[in-house]
């Protein structure tokens, strides 16, 4: 089994524990495929649409469970993929390229190609990035877990990674998800699962802040986790957490929410509620993957009440985010189902992005367009 499977059980599982809130009927009803295109229309695109220093981003695909599939990696392949990942979006986030596993895939190597692509990429189109992620329990490389490590040898080689990894970036990087899924979904830190936090103890989170930050004192670091987008155990255990290294003057500067739904769950009704708990403590805090997944029909296809549903919950999510000042950071997991993980990981589950397999667009990406246009004032 390869490590990657062990956060998709627990994913899993955290959705379960989610409590059910009832979904709404979509904004705009008249938002659906079938409507009239909108292309010409002002303000068409997403990074258009967005009030002003509010980033809305995607994932770039690439990596992780796309090695399996019979489809070419479409970063650098898909034409109609990078265009539209030009045009539409103002933050990319490697889905799966800045991992331990992908980028030191030994010891005395790195593999800088991919990250370096995506980086250059957004650039070239005016894009910020979001580093995802140096502390992880997951996609980490058989050397590293397997490798028999004293705790100093560990503890140099993650120094020494985020030195090279942080330092390579630098000044290139908007946010770093520096700490990714540090809880379980009781609020217990990972002390089993997370090497670092079972070989170095609870006090590796706070150093690895201090070293990211000294790599790149323009980035700004963040907690980031599922599962966290109610009030809950495990998002009480990262409030608990980011206040006591905040007193500690340790460098945490945001709190993000993964924000991969299911609408099996209901949407978490509190998120704004708890985004504002973070932000009164003086984080930025950021939805960093959304997707929206349904179980599918048999024949595959969504009905239009599904899509409606979907559109809501993309809706409420943005909205939140919207509605607290410190949060301007938005960002979806993949922006078509062509690419996106959730058929691979979630049985029975799809369709959870905002554009089909050809790119047609669903009522979520339009009522994410016209929510970003209302919030322009
Ligand atoms: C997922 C990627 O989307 C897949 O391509 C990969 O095979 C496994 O990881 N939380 C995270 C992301 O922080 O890195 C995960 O991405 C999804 C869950």
């Amino acid at each position: 089994m390869r490590p990657i499977r062990f956060a998709t059980a627990s994913l899993a599982a955290a959705a379960l524990t989610l409590p059910l809130v009832a979904g709404v009927a979509t904004a705009d009803p008249s938002a659906g495929r079938e409507a009239a295109p909108h292309s010409n229309a002002r303000f068409d695109r997403l990074r258009e649409a967005a009030p002003e220093g509010f980033f809305v981003g995607t994932a770039v695909a690439g990596g992780g469970h796309h090695l399996e599939q019979d489809y070419p990696d479409p970063f650098t392949s898909d034409k109609e993929y990078r265009k539209i990942l030009g045009r539409q979006f103002s933050s990319v986030s490697p889905e799966n390229q800045m991992k331990w596993e992908f980028i030191h895939p030994e010891r005395d190597r790195y593999d800088f190609a991919a990250a370096d692509g995506i980086v250059e990429f957004a650039e070239k189109h005016g894009q910020v990035v979001r580093g995802h992620t140096l502390l992880w329990h997951s996609q980490n490389p058989a050397w590293l877990e397997k490798g028999g490590f004293s705790k100093e040898e560990l503890r140099a080689i993650l120094r020494e990674h985020i030195t090279t990894v942080v330092g390579r970036y630098a000044g290139r990087i908007q946010q770093w998800d520096v700490a990714n899924e540090i809880f379980d979904g009781e609020g217990e830190l990972r002390t089993q699962d997370n090497i670092w936090i079972r070989e170095l103890g609870p006090g590796i989170v706070a150093d690895v802040f201090r070293w990211v930050h000294e790599a790149d004192p323009e980035a700004k670091l963040f907690f980031n986790d599922y599962g966290v987008e109610s009030v809950n155990a495990k998002s009480d255990a990262y409030y608990a957490l980011t206040r006591e290294l905040l007193r500690q003057g340790v460098p945490v500067h945001g709190f993000s929410v993964q924000a991969h739904l299911s609408t099996r769950y209901g949407f978490p009704g509190d998120l704004e509620t708890n985004l504002r708990r973070f932000d009164a403590l003086g984080l930025e805090t950021a939805v960093t993957e959304l997707d929206v997944r349904m179980d599918l029909p048999e024949n595959g296809v969504p009905t239009q009440a599904q899509e409606r549903k979907q559109a809501d919950y993309y809706q409420r999510a943005l909205s939140a985010c919207l509605a607290v000042d410190g949060c301007n950071s938005f960002t979806i997991w993949g922006f078509t189902d062509k690419y996106s993980w959730v058929p691979v990981f979630f049985e029975g589950e799809g369709s959870a992005t905002v554009m089909t397999d050809d790119f047609d667009r669903k009522p979520a990406f339009y009522a994410l367009r016209d929510t970003l246009k209302g919030a322009r004032g």
